[in-house]
Protein backbone atom coordinates (compact mmCIF):
# COMPACT_ATOMS: atom_id res chain seq x y z
CA UNK A 1 0.00 0.00 0.00
CA UNK A 2 3.32 2.31 0.56
CA UNK A 3 3.11 2.74 -3.49
CA UNK A 4 -0.77 2.73 -4.24
CA UNK A 5 -1.75 5.03 -1.67
CA UNK A 6 -4.55 4.40 0.75
CA UNK A 7 -7.37 3.43 0.80
CA UNK A 8 -7.10 0.51 -0.98
CA UNK A 9 -9.23 -2.93 -1.67
CA UNK A 10 -6.47 -5.87 -2.67
CA UNK A 11 -7.88 -8.72 -3.78
CA UNK A 12 -6.30 -12.36 -3.80
CA UNK A 13 -6.01 -14.33 -7.20
CA UNK A 14 -5.43 -17.67 -5.82
CA UNK A 15 -7.95 -17.02 -3.34
CA UNK A 16 -10.58 -16.99 -6.28
CA UNK A 17 -9.53 -19.15 -7.96
CA UNK A 18 -9.61 -21.68 -4.58
CA UNK A 19 -13.60 -20.48 -4.19
CA UNK A 20 -14.48 -21.07 -7.37
CA UNK A 21 -12.64 -24.42 -7.84
CA UNK A 22 -14.87 -25.66 -4.63
CA UNK A 23 -17.76 -25.39 -6.78
CA UNK A 24 -16.28 -26.49 -9.91
CA UNK A 25 -15.09 -29.61 -7.86
CA UNK A 26 -18.33 -30.36 -6.38
CA UNK A 27 -20.22 -30.73 -8.96
CA UNK A 28 -18.16 -34.04 -10.33
CA UNK A 29 -19.62 -34.95 -13.72
CA UNK A 30 -23.26 -33.44 -12.98
CA UNK A 31 -23.88 -30.90 -16.16
CA UNK A 32 -23.28 -27.65 -14.58
CA UNK A 33 -22.67 -23.91 -15.57
CA UNK A 34 -21.14 -21.91 -12.62
CA UNK A 35 -22.66 -17.94 -13.32
CA UNK A 36 -20.63 -15.63 -11.22
CA UNK A 37 -22.69 -13.28 -9.56
CA UNK A 38 -20.92 -10.24 -11.42
CA UNK A 39 -22.70 -8.02 -8.79
CA UNK A 40 -20.49 -9.13 -6.04
CA UNK A 41 -17.47 -7.66 -7.43
CA UNK A 42 -17.27 -6.36 -11.13
CA UNK A 43 -13.69 -5.00 -11.78
CA UNK A 44 -12.53 -6.46 -15.24
CA UNK A 45 -9.56 -8.46 -13.78
CA UNK A 46 -11.44 -10.23 -11.83
CA UNK A 47 -13.74 -10.99 -14.76
CA UNK A 48 -10.71 -12.39 -16.67
CA UNK A 49 -9.46 -14.56 -13.49
CA UNK A 50 -12.95 -16.09 -13.66
CA UNK A 51 -13.50 -16.34 -17.76
CA UNK A 52 -10.07 -18.24 -17.79
CA UNK A 53 -10.97 -20.80 -15.57
CA UNK A 54 -14.35 -21.12 -17.53
CA UNK A 55 -17.22 -19.60 -15.86
CA UNK A 56 -20.23 -18.42 -17.11
CA UNK A 57 -21.53 -15.21 -15.38
CA UNK A 58 -24.92 -13.75 -13.53
CA UNK A 59 -25.65 -10.41 -14.85
CA UNK A 60 -28.91 -7.83 -13.78
CA UNK A 61 -27.88 -5.04 -16.93
CA UNK A 62 -26.16 -4.40 -20.20
CA UNK A 63 -23.25 -2.27 -18.07
CA UNK A 64 -22.28 -5.56 -16.57
CA UNK A 65 -22.76 -7.75 -19.90
CA UNK A 66 -20.44 -5.48 -21.63
CA UNK A 67 -17.72 -5.90 -18.93
CA UNK A 68 -17.87 -9.81 -18.96
CA UNK A 69 -17.47 -9.41 -22.39
CA UNK A 70 -14.43 -6.97 -22.39
CA UNK A 71 -12.99 -9.47 -19.68
CA UNK A 72 -12.90 -11.69 -21.85
CA UNK A 73 -15.62 -13.64 -20.64
CA UNK A 74 -18.29 -15.53 -22.98
CA UNK A 75 -21.66 -14.19 -23.79
CA UNK A 76 -22.87 -17.38 -24.44
CA UNK A 77 -22.77 -18.44 -20.60
CA UNK A 78 -24.27 -15.48 -19.20
CA UNK A 79 -27.74 -15.71 -17.80
CA UNK A 80 -29.63 -12.36 -17.37
CA UNK A 81 -31.26 -11.65 -13.83
CA UNK A 82 -32.76 -7.98 -12.48
CA UNK A 83 -36.51 -6.88 -12.10
CA UNK A 84 -36.40 -4.52 -15.04
CA UNK A 85 -34.50 -5.02 -18.11
CA UNK A 86 -35.11 -2.55 -20.92
CA UNK A 87 -35.84 -2.48 -24.46
CA UNK A 88 -31.98 -1.72 -25.11
CA UNK A 89 -30.58 -4.19 -22.73
CA UNK A 90 -33.11 -7.13 -23.93
CA UNK A 91 -31.96 -6.29 -27.65
CA UNK A 92 -27.99 -6.18 -26.61
CA UNK A 93 -28.12 -9.60 -24.64
CA UNK A 94 -30.09 -10.97 -27.91
CA UNK A 95 -27.40 -9.67 -30.29
CA UNK A 96 -24.63 -11.54 -27.89
CA UNK A 97 -26.75 -14.81 -27.60
CA UNK A 98 -26.41 -14.90 -24.39
CA UNK A 99 -27.66 -18.23 -22.24
CA UNK A 100 -30.68 -17.39 -20.68
CA UNK A 101 -32.96 -14.71 -19.71
CA UNK A 102 -33.78 -15.17 -15.94
CA UNK A 103 -37.35 -13.79 -16.34
CA UNK A 104 -39.23 -11.92 -13.25
CA UNK A 105 -42.21 -10.71 -14.30
CA UNK A 106 -45.42 -11.19 -17.32
CA UNK A 107 -44.76 -7.72 -18.55
CA UNK A 108 -41.64 -8.45 -18.99
CA UNK A 109 -41.79 -12.20 -20.51
CA UNK A 110 -44.50 -9.71 -22.67
CA UNK A 111 -41.60 -7.59 -23.38
CA UNK A 112 -38.60 -9.86 -24.18
CA UNK A 113 -41.32 -11.74 -26.95
CA UNK A 114 -41.93 -8.36 -28.02
CA UNK A 115 -38.18 -7.66 -28.80
CA UNK A 116 -37.47 -11.16 -30.13
CA UNK A 117 -40.15 -11.03 -32.30
CA UNK A 118 -38.69 -7.17 -33.68
CA UNK A 119 -35.48 -9.22 -34.19
CA UNK A 120 -37.02 -12.54 -36.01
CA UNK A 121 -35.20 -14.21 -33.02
CA UNK A 122 -36.12 -16.49 -30.26
CA UNK A 123 -34.98 -15.57 -26.84
CA UNK A 124 -34.08 -18.62 -24.64
CA UNK A 125 -35.89 -17.78 -21.13
CA UNK A 126 -36.49 -19.24 -17.69
CA UNK A 127 -38.85 -17.94 -15.15
CA UNK A 128 -37.92 -16.81 -11.81
CA UNK A 129 -40.10 -18.30 -9.17
CA UNK A 130 -40.52 -16.67 -5.77
CA UNK A 131 -40.65 -19.77 -3.69
CA UNK A 132 -41.69 -17.89 -0.15
CA UNK A 133 -38.66 -19.34 1.84
CA UNK A 134 -37.57 -16.95 4.52
CA UNK A 135 -33.48 -17.54 4.36
CA UNK A 136 -32.85 -15.77 7.66
CA UNK A 137 -30.38 -13.28 6.76
CA UNK A 138 -30.79 -9.46 6.59
CA UNK A 139 -33.86 -8.00 5.41
CA UNK A 140 -32.37 -5.91 2.54
CA UNK A 141 -30.64 -8.95 1.55
CA UNK A 142 -33.99 -11.18 1.72
CA UNK A 143 -35.15 -11.69 -2.03
CA UNK A 144 -36.86 -15.48 -2.03
CA UNK A 145 -40.05 -13.92 0.28
CA UNK A 146 -43.20 -12.86 -1.27
CA UNK A 147 -43.08 -9.63 0.21
CA UNK A 148 -39.94 -9.07 -1.93
CA UNK A 149 -39.79 -7.40 -5.60
CA UNK A 150 -38.26 -10.48 -7.08
CA UNK A 151 -39.86 -13.30 -9.35
CA UNK A 152 -43.58 -14.64 -9.16
CA UNK A 153 -45.17 -16.70 -7.18
CA UNK A 154 -45.74 -20.56 -8.65
CA UNK A 155 -49.12 -20.27 -9.95
CA UNK A 156 -48.40 -17.02 -11.96
CA UNK A 157 -44.73 -18.94 -13.31
CA UNK A 158 -47.34 -21.88 -14.29
CA UNK A 159 -49.06 -19.25 -16.59
CA UNK A 160 -46.07 -18.00 -17.88
CA UNK A 161 -44.95 -21.48 -19.08
CA UNK A 162 -47.60 -21.63 -20.44
CA UNK A 163 -48.00 -18.51 -22.76
CA UNK A 164 -43.88 -18.91 -23.18
CA UNK A 165 -43.78 -22.82 -24.86
CA UNK A 166 -46.33 -22.03 -27.10
CA UNK A 167 -44.03 -18.75 -28.43
CA UNK A 168 -42.15 -18.56 -31.72
CA UNK A 169 -40.38 -15.99 -30.40
CA UNK A 170 -39.24 -17.61 -26.76
CA UNK A 171 -37.89 -20.87 -26.07
CA UNK A 172 -38.74 -22.73 -22.15
CA UNK A 173 -34.88 -23.45 -20.99
CA UNK A 174 -35.24 -23.20 -17.55
CA UNK A 175 -36.66 -22.16 -14.08
CA UNK A 176 -34.38 -20.25 -11.64
CA UNK A 177 -34.95 -18.87 -8.41
CA UNK A 178 -32.62 -17.04 -6.05
CA UNK A 179 -33.70 -16.45 -2.23
CA UNK A 180 -30.97 -14.26 -0.36
CA UNK A 181 -27.20 -13.33 0.57
CA UNK A 182 -25.35 -13.96 3.18
CA UNK A 183 -27.23 -17.56 3.85
CA UNK A 184 -25.25 -19.48 6.46
CA UNK A 185 -28.02 -22.48 7.41
CA UNK A 186 -28.59 -25.43 4.30
CA UNK A 187 -32.60 -25.53 5.40
CA UNK A 188 -33.56 -22.03 3.28
CA UNK A 189 -31.86 -23.74 0.27
CA UNK A 190 -33.56 -27.27 0.35
CA UNK A 191 -36.59 -25.74 0.75
CA UNK A 192 -36.39 -23.57 -1.87
CA UNK A 193 -35.42 -26.18 -4.07
CA UNK A 194 -38.33 -28.51 -2.97
CA UNK A 195 -40.65 -26.12 -3.96
CA UNK A 196 -38.82 -25.75 -7.62
CA UNK A 197 -39.26 -29.31 -8.11
CA UNK A 198 -42.65 -29.62 -7.16
CA UNK A 199 -43.13 -27.00 -9.79
CA UNK A 200 -40.89 -28.50 -12.50
CA UNK A 201 -43.26 -31.45 -11.79
CA UNK A 202 -46.60 -29.78 -12.44
CA UNK A 203 -44.73 -28.55 -15.80
CA UNK A 204 -44.25 -32.04 -17.08
CA UNK A 205 -47.86 -32.61 -16.59
CA UNK A 206 -48.32 -30.03 -18.73
CA UNK A 207 -45.42 -31.40 -21.44
CA UNK A 208 -43.62 -29.05 -20.74
CA UNK A 209 -39.90 -29.73 -19.92
CA UNK A 210 -36.82 -27.53 -18.93
CA UNK A 211 -33.25 -27.96 -19.58
CA UNK A 212 -31.94 -26.30 -16.51
CA UNK A 213 -32.23 -25.66 -12.79
CA UNK A 214 -30.60 -22.30 -11.62
CA UNK A 215 -30.26 -22.41 -8.27
CA UNK A 216 -29.26 -18.60 -7.54
CA UNK A 217 -26.71 -17.85 -5.27
CA UNK A 218 -26.93 -16.75 -1.84
CA UNK A 219 -23.84 -18.86 0.58
CA UNK A 220 -23.04 -17.02 3.07
CA UNK A 221 -19.16 -16.23 3.81
CA UNK A 222 -17.63 -16.10 7.53
CA UNK A 223 -16.92 -12.63 8.42
CA UNK A 224 -16.61 -13.51 12.48
CA UNK A 225 -15.70 -17.00 12.69
CA UNK A 226 -19.67 -17.87 12.35
CA UNK A 227 -19.99 -21.43 10.57
CA UNK A 228 -21.51 -21.29 6.87
CA UNK A 229 -22.36 -24.03 4.41
CA UNK A 230 -20.35 -26.58 3.35
CA UNK A 231 -20.19 -26.14 -0.67
CA UNK A 232 -19.93 -29.85 -1.16
CA UNK A 233 -22.50 -30.94 0.89
CA UNK A 234 -25.03 -28.26 -0.39
CA UNK A 235 -24.36 -28.97 -3.77
CA UNK A 236 -24.19 -32.90 -3.12
CA UNK A 237 -28.03 -32.61 -1.84
CA UNK A 238 -29.28 -30.82 -4.94
CA UNK A 239 -27.49 -33.01 -7.17
CA UNK A 240 -29.33 -35.70 -5.43
CA UNK A 241 -32.93 -34.19 -5.65
CA UNK A 242 -33.02 -33.23 -9.60
CA UNK A 243 -32.38 -35.95 -11.48
CA UNK A 244 -30.08 -35.54 -14.65
CA UNK A 245 -31.21 -31.83 -14.51
CA UNK A 246 -28.35 -29.65 -15.46
CA UNK A 247 -27.80 -27.16 -12.44
CA UNK A 248 -26.59 -23.48 -12.64
CA UNK A 249 -25.56 -21.79 -9.48
CA UNK A 250 -25.01 -17.91 -9.16
CA UNK A 251 -22.13 -17.18 -6.88
CA UNK A 252 -21.27 -14.12 -5.74
CA UNK A 253 -19.92 -13.45 -2.42
CA UNK A 254 -18.77 -16.86 -2.05
CA UNK A 255 -16.27 -16.45 -4.61
CA UNK A 256 -14.83 -13.05 -3.88
CA UNK A 257 -15.80 -12.14 -0.13
CA UNK A 258 -12.88 -13.60 1.53
CA UNK A 259 -10.36 -12.92 -1.78
CA UNK A 260 -10.39 -9.19 -0.62
CA UNK A 261 -9.52 -6.48 2.39
CA UNK A 262 -9.93 -3.05 2.81
CA UNK A 263 -7.05 -0.76 3.77
CA UNK A 264 -7.12 1.71 5.72
CA UNK A 265 -4.67 4.29 7.42
CA UNK A 266 -5.01 5.46 10.79
CA UNK A 267 -5.30 9.67 10.51
CA UNK A 268 -6.14 10.43 14.21
CA UNK A 269 -6.72 9.30 17.35
CA UNK A 270 -9.58 11.35 19.22
CA UNK A 271 -10.77 9.51 23.19
CA UNK A 272 -13.71 11.06 24.90
CA UNK A 273 -15.16 9.97 28.66
CA UNK A 274 -17.27 7.44 26.72
CA UNK A 275 -15.74 6.64 23.23
CA UNK A 276 -12.40 6.20 21.65
CA UNK A 277 -12.38 6.68 18.15
CA UNK A 278 -9.44 5.38 15.70
CA UNK A 279 -10.46 8.18 12.56
CA UNK A 280 -9.09 6.69 9.26
CA UNK A 281 -8.59 8.01 5.74
CA UNK A 282 -11.39 5.02 4.38
CA UNK A 283 -15.11 5.67 5.09
CA UNK A 284 -18.71 4.53 4.42
CA UNK A 285 -18.73 5.71 0.74
CA UNK A 286 -15.58 3.20 -0.19
CA UNK A 287 -17.10 0.38 1.97
CA UNK A 288 -21.05 1.01 2.77
CA UNK A 289 -21.84 -2.61 4.22
CA UNK A 290 -21.04 -1.82 8.09
CA UNK A 291 -23.42 0.84 7.81
CA UNK A 292 -26.03 -0.44 5.56
CA UNK A 293 -26.48 -3.39 7.12
CA UNK A 294 -24.97 -3.08 10.20
CA UNK A 295 -22.46 -6.11 9.23
CA UNK A 296 -19.18 -7.10 11.05
CA UNK A 297 -15.60 -7.22 9.60
CA UNK A 298 -12.82 -8.72 11.25
CA UNK A 299 -10.23 -4.95 11.67
CA UNK A 300 -6.57 -6.50 11.75
CA UNK A 301 -3.60 -4.22 12.45
CA UNK A 302 -0.80 -4.76 9.55
CA UNK A 303 2.70 -4.40 10.43
CA UNK A 304 1.43 -4.55 14.17
CA UNK A 305 4.45 -3.26 16.32
CA UNK A 306 2.54 -3.20 19.66
CA UNK A 307 3.64 0.89 20.10
CA UNK A 308 0.68 3.05 20.78
CA UNK A 309 -1.95 3.04 22.56
CA UNK A 310 -4.64 -0.61 23.68
CA UNK A 311 -7.90 0.70 23.78
CA UNK A 312 -11.26 -0.35 22.37
CA UNK A 313 -11.69 1.87 19.03
CA UNK A 314 -14.44 2.55 16.68
CA UNK A 315 -13.12 2.86 13.37
CA UNK A 316 -14.55 5.51 11.67
CA UNK A 317 -14.15 7.67 8.56
CA UNK A 318 -13.93 11.52 7.09
CA UNK A 319 -17.40 11.32 5.95
CA UNK A 320 -19.84 14.03 7.70
CA UNK A 321 -22.27 11.17 9.37
CA UNK A 322 -22.46 9.48 12.37
CA UNK A 323 -23.10 6.08 10.15
CA UNK A 324 -19.59 6.36 8.84
CA UNK A 325 -17.99 3.34 10.73
CA UNK A 326 -16.20 0.34 9.65
CA UNK A 327 -16.23 -1.02 12.87
CA UNK A 328 -17.07 -0.55 16.12
CA UNK A 329 -15.25 -1.73 20.14
CA UNK A 330 -12.21 -3.33 18.78
CA UNK A 331 -9.21 -3.87 20.82
CA UNK A 332 -6.41 -2.73 19.16
CA UNK A 333 -3.40 -0.95 20.08
CA UNK A 334 -2.77 1.86 18.05
CA UNK A 335 -0.79 4.73 16.57
CA UNK A 336 -1.54 7.36 14.17
CA UNK A 337 0.00 5.99 10.73
CA UNK A 338 -0.61 2.63 11.38
CA UNK A 339 -2.53 0.84 8.58
CA UNK A 340 -5.92 -1.43 9.24
CA UNK A 341 -6.47 -4.15 6.95
CA UNK A 342 -10.90 -4.39 7.34
CA UNK A 343 -11.06 -8.15 6.36
CA UNK A 344 -13.44 -10.22 3.63
CA UNK A 345 -14.44 -7.17 2.10
CA UNK A 346 -13.93 -8.67 -1.27
CA UNK A 347 -17.74 -8.52 -1.85
CA UNK A 348 -20.07 -6.22 -1.98
CA UNK A 349 -17.42 -3.59 -1.59
CA UNK A 350 -15.79 -1.27 -3.86
CA UNK A 351 -19.04 -2.13 -6.01
CA UNK A 352 -21.42 -0.65 -3.88
CA UNK A 353 -18.71 2.64 -3.03
CA UNK A 354 -19.70 6.13 -4.00
CA UNK A 355 -18.45 9.53 -4.61
CA UNK A 356 -20.31 11.14 -1.79
CA UNK A 357 -18.59 14.20 0.01
CA UNK A 358 -16.75 14.27 -3.12
CA UNK A 359 -14.56 11.52 -2.48
CA UNK A 360 -12.82 9.83 -5.45
CA UNK A 361 -13.48 6.31 -4.96
CA UNK A 362 -9.84 4.49 -4.14
CA UNK A 363 -8.10 2.20 -6.28
CA UNK A 364 -7.78 -1.73 -6.25
CA UNK A 365 -5.16 -3.76 -6.41
CA UNK A 366 -4.58 -8.00 -7.67
CA UNK A 367 -2.13 -10.43 -5.53
CA UNK A 368 -1.01 -13.48 -7.22
CA UNK A 369 2.16 -15.14 -5.05
CA UNK A 370 4.68 -12.33 -4.98
CA UNK A 371 3.32 -10.05 -7.90
CA UNK A 372 0.97 -7.51 -7.32
CA UNK A 373 -0.62 -4.52 -9.59
CA UNK A 374 -2.90 -2.18 -10.18
CA UNK A 375 -6.30 -2.90 -11.67
CA UNK A 376 -8.31 0.02 -10.98
CA UNK A 377 -6.66 3.53 -10.72
CA UNK A 378 -7.78 5.78 -8.05
CA UNK A 379 -9.57 8.40 -8.88
CA UNK A 380 -8.78 11.85 -9.48
CA UNK A 381 -10.43 14.75 -8.16
CA UNK A 382 -10.91 16.30 -11.15
CA UNK A 383 -13.07 13.70 -12.85
CA UNK A 384 -15.45 13.85 -9.99
CA UNK A 385 -16.79 16.94 -11.85
CA UNK A 386 -15.90 16.26 -15.66
CA UNK A 387 -19.48 15.50 -16.04
CA UNK A 388 -20.59 18.48 -15.07
CA UNK A 389 -21.60 21.94 -16.08
CA UNK A 390 -22.52 25.45 -15.01
CA UNK A 391 -26.12 26.47 -15.55
CA UNK A 392 -25.77 29.94 -17.44
CA UNK A 393 -28.92 31.76 -17.08
CA UNK A 394 -28.08 35.35 -17.80
CA UNK A 395 -29.48 36.84 -20.73
CA UNK A 396 -27.12 39.04 -22.43
C1 LIG B 1 -30.21 -13.14 -8.92
C2 LIG B 1 -28.99 -13.18 -8.07
N1 LIG B 1 -28.12 -14.18 -8.24
C3 LIG B 1 -26.99 -14.27 -7.51
C4 LIG B 1 -26.69 -13.33 -6.55
C5 LIG B 1 -25.42 -13.48 -5.78
O1 LIG B 1 -25.64 -13.71 -4.44
P1 LIG B 1 -24.43 -14.01 -3.47
O2 LIG B 1 -23.43 -12.92 -3.66
O3 LIG B 1 -25.02 -13.99 -2.13
O4 LIG B 1 -23.89 -15.35 -3.86
C6 LIG B 1 -27.57 -12.27 -6.31
C7 LIG B 1 -27.29 -11.30 -5.26
O5 LIG B 1 -28.09 -10.83 -4.53
C8 LIG B 1 -28.76 -12.19 -7.11
O6 LIG B 1 -29.64 -11.20 -6.94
Amino acid sequence: MHSYGSPLYIYSKSQIEFNWNLFEQSFESHPHLICYAVKANSNIAVLNILAKLGSGFDIVSLGELERVIAAGGDPRKCVFSGVAKNENSIKKALEYGIYCFNVESEDELARIEFVASSMNMTAPISIRVNPNVDANTHPYISTGLTENKFGVGSDIALSMYKKASSSTHLKVCGLDYHIGSQITDLSPFLEALDRALELIEKLKSENIFINHLDIGGGVGVSYNQEKTIDIKEYLNSVIERVGSLKILVEPGRSIVGDAGIFVTKVEYLKQNDLKSFAIVDGAMNDLIRPSLYDSHHQAVLIDNNSRGINDEWDIVGPVCESADFLAKNRNLTLEKGDYIAIMTAGAYGFVLSSNYNSRPRVAEVMVSGIKHSLVRKRETIESLFENEILFEDETH
